[in-house]
């Protein structure tokens, strides 16, 4: 490997880029899973850790991923692999970007399953099965999807098919049309729905229960979930916006565009989180009731307001080109590196690896019937290991080794061309990834990992082990 491998695809125009990294961001994570691990989690405290790991480890590690994608100029094992040669680091720097290709595979295997959930939602909306339906049937009809392995197994196969045929046409492809028509028609039927929440007489406490913290409700766990998620809702950590940035040009401003990025992601999140609370206090139903919660929450409103069966049939196709839209950019890493790497066409790259992932998920189509007693990691099913493993650790563990790349490895002068910030706001920012955010994600690992009592020596044992490490790293 004597020259650099670098990747010849761009995006059609610099503002594509924020709507596929948008696109990205927008998915499953904010429309199902941020309101129910809200939910599971009590509310208002956990959105304000989330919020602030957002702002404080999220944002900056978003920017850098970025910047580290564009420097880099490939996938994201080639763009480590590059960017440690010129920056004069050790070859190991390439683990990052295979921690991020595993996970974004591990990920892309229950994200399509759970994709499917939305599918089948959109054909009973548009059969019209959920006119005037109970908050106890949509419960029932839901369970009834989950111990059905065959129909799991239809729509799972049927959304791996359709992104393994999308990434296949490439970057300019097919993405940037979805994307185009897909993000405004989110935000319209979101705000329709918010229209509806209000009417349910519950909008109040939905408020509460989303902005009223009760720090008694929070524990180390809920503070690693609330980490994770950050990681996950802003698709960071993993090389998605690494590959995204190296087909961007020079010109771009990361800086804008993250803020634009997370702007988004964020609003798309509460709003979400509103309207299904709503629904769920108007209905007397459990807030912590777990993966289930938009597929029995949102038929039930669509059940019975004007006009339900067209919006919710809209609700649910935007819901799969929001997951589509992500399940995209979770296989490009993986693709990207295959078809630079050995040089395979991206069709053949984007089969292949669609075809492992797709039996990966088969496993997550189990764990819901047949092998729902199976567990692992202490109580948890596979679906539930899969998204730990991934969310709670390998995408902390990646963002924080960018954080530290770029931070303590990098040139300040690449770290500037990328980053166009004023002096102070970079000395703060590279202050905040040496020290503040890669801390902060390891005090979160260390607190799951020891009893309460140990935390502080904990602690003192990672400022230790992390001052010796990046005194290591700098000497190359
Ligand atoms: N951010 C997406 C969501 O919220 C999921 C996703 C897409 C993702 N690409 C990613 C998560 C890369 C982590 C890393 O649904």
């Amino acid at each position: 490997m004597s020259q650099l491998k670098v990747s010849n695809d761009s995006w059609s125009s610099q503002t594509v880029f924020i709507l596929a990294a948008v696109g990205s961001a927008v998915g499953l994570g904010n429309l199902w899973k941020f309101p129910y691990i809200t939910g599971e989690n009590g509310g208002g405290a956990f959105v304000l850790v989330y919020l602030a790991c957002i702002l404080v480890i999220g944002l900056p590690i978003l920017m850098s991923e970025v910047a580290l994608g564009r420097a880099g100029k490939a996938n994201p094992i080639q763009a480590m692999s590059n960017l440690a040669k010129e920056n004069g680091a050790s070859k190991l720097w390439r683990l990052l970007g295979f921690n991020g290709v595993l996970a974004g595979a591990l990920i892309l295997s229950f994200y399509t399953v759970i994709a499917g959930w939305a599918v089948a939602y959109f054909m009973q909306s548009v059969r019209g099965d959920f006119s005037g339906i109970t908050a106890e049937a949509a419960g029932v009809n839901f369970d009834e999807l989950l111990a059905n392995p065959l129909e799991l197994l239809f729509w799972h196969t049927l959304v791996t098919l359709v992104t393994i045929v999308i990434v296949s046409k490439g970057v300019k492809g097919g993405i940037e049309k979805a994307i185009n028509f897909m993000l405004p028609g989110l935000l319209i039927i979101l705000l329709v729905l918010l229209g509806y929440a209000m009417t349910t007489g519950s909008f109040g406490d939905s408020v509460r229960f989303l902005f009223s913290p009760d720090f008694s409700k929070l524990t180390w766990e809920s503070v690693l979930v609330a980490m994770g998620h950050a990681f996950f809702t802003l698709s960071i950590g993993l090389g998605t916006m690494m590959v995204y940035g190296s087909y961007l040009s020079k010109e771009f401003s990361i800086v804008k565009a993250s803020f634009w990025i997370v702007i988004a992601d964020t609003a798309v999140a509460l709003l979400a989180g509103l309207v299904i609370f709503s629904i769920v206090f108007a209905n007397g139903l459990e807030p912590g009731s777990g993966p289930g919660l938009l597929f029995q929450t949102l038929p039930v409103a669509f059940g019975h307001m004007w006009g339900g069966w067209f919006f919710g049939s809209l609700f649910f196709a935007l819901v799969v080109m929001a997951a589509l839209s992500s399940a995209i950019s979770l296989i490009e890493p993986a693709v990207s590196w295959v078809n630079q790497q050995w040089g395979v066409e991206r069709t053949q790259a984007a089969w292949l690896l669609g075809g492992i992932i797709w039996l990966i998920g088969v496993g997550t189509v189990l764990s819901f019937n047949e092998w729902k007693g199976l567990h692992f990691l202490g109580e948890r099913t596979l679906f539930d290991s899969l998204d730990f493993i991934t969310t709670n650790i390998m995408l902390p563990l990646g963002g924080l080794l960018m954080a530290v790349f770029i931070a303590w490895v990098m040139k300040p002068s690449t770290r500037a061309d990328n980053l166009e910030l004023s002096e102070g706001w970079m000395n703060l920012f590279v202050l905040n990834l040496r020290w503040g955010a890669p801390i902060a994600v390891m005090v979160v690992f260390a607190s799951n990992l020891v009893s309460a009592d140990r935390v502080g020596f904990m602690i003192a044992a990672i400022l230790g082990i992390y001052a010796v490490y990046i005194w290591q790293v700098r000497r190359g």
